[in-house]
């Protein structure tokens, strides 16, 4: 792809790869930006790192879509679309993706952080599906991966009224999972993201796809998968060093190869 204008793409030493959203100062989710984040997303799945962090800026996450492109039906079905397609990606990466929430995630900033695997919010975070106040309806997920999050009564209160939930709120409700001061949001993202790069990242991919996949189907299909994906990571390198570093060692110390 040509290189990214709308985000910054950090390819780290220590695996991590770090993505910032730059576009101006709400970081709207234009249809641009969202076209590049499908873009770097798609690449991250053909060569993947060992852990993501999607961050934004520091007052802003992301307040959302991009207002000023909305106009009739037409408009919103591509709308929705490039949301869909960009946030589907960033889900499918194989790796443990990580929000690191500074700031307002609203909106499509707020379905961003559901697409991750993982949100770690500041403590002056804001999320909130603020469309209804608009008159219309989230269109990145948000009436999806929100109920699936925080439960189905809490995610239609929030979709219904458009009110905010601030960081403390965001951690009770399982929206936020943890919260940290603001200047420690960035090395509390990296940390974790550098850990969980320096692990069996073949069992880590089987695990996010097991649980993915299971979420939204039967539990005697989603266990039809563990069971699949259980024989599958026996033939993994890791498996093997873990196993056996475990026998000669005791737990938490083997040293794996990613493959
Ligand atoms: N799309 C396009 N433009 C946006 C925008 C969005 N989602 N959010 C904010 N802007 C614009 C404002 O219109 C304003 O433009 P102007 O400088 O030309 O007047 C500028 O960004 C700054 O916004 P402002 O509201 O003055 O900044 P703030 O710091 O007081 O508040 C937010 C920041 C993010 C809390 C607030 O802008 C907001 O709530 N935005 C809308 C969020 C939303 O409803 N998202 C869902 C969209 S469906």
């Amino acid at each position: 792809m040509a290189d990214p204008q709308l985000l910054t793409v950090e390819r780290r030493d220590d695996g991590v790869t770090v993505i910032t959203l730059a576009n101006g100062k709400v970081n709207a989710l234009s249809s641009a930006l969202l076209a590049e984040l499908h873009a770097v997303a798609s690449d991250l799945a053909v060569d993947p790192p060992g852990a993501v962090v999607i961050t934004g800026g520091d007052r802003i996450f992301a307040a959302g879509a991009d207002i000023s492109e909305f106009g009739g039906p037409d408009e919103a079905g591509a709308i929705t679309e490039g949301f869909h397609s960009a946030l589907d990606a960033v889900a499918a990466i194989p790796r443990f993706v990580i929000a690191a929430v500074s700031g307002y995630a609203l909106g499509g900033g707020c379905e961003l952080a559901l697409a991750c695997d993982y949100r770690i919010a500041s403590e002056k975070a804001v999320f909130g599906q603020p469309e209804i106040l608009l008159g219309i309806i989230p269109g990145g997920g948000g009436t999806q991966r929100l109920p699936r999050t925080v439960g189905v009564s809490r995610a239609k209160e929030m979709c219904i009224t458009g009110r905010q939930v601030r960081a403390d709120e965001a951690l009770r409700i399982g929206l936020a999972d943890e919260v940290v001061p603001p200047d420690e949001l960035h090395d509390r993202a990296l940390a974790l993201a550098a850990t969980v790069a320096a692990g069996a990242l073949e069992a880590q991919r089987l695990t996010k796809a097991a649980i993915d996949q299971g979420m939204s189907t039967s539990l005697e299909a989603g266990l039809a998968i563990e069971r699949d994906a259980f024989v599958e990571v026996f033939r993994s390198d890791d498996s093997r060093i873990g196993v056996a570093s475990f026998l000669e060692h005791g737990p938490g110390h083997a040293t794996f190869t990613g493959r």
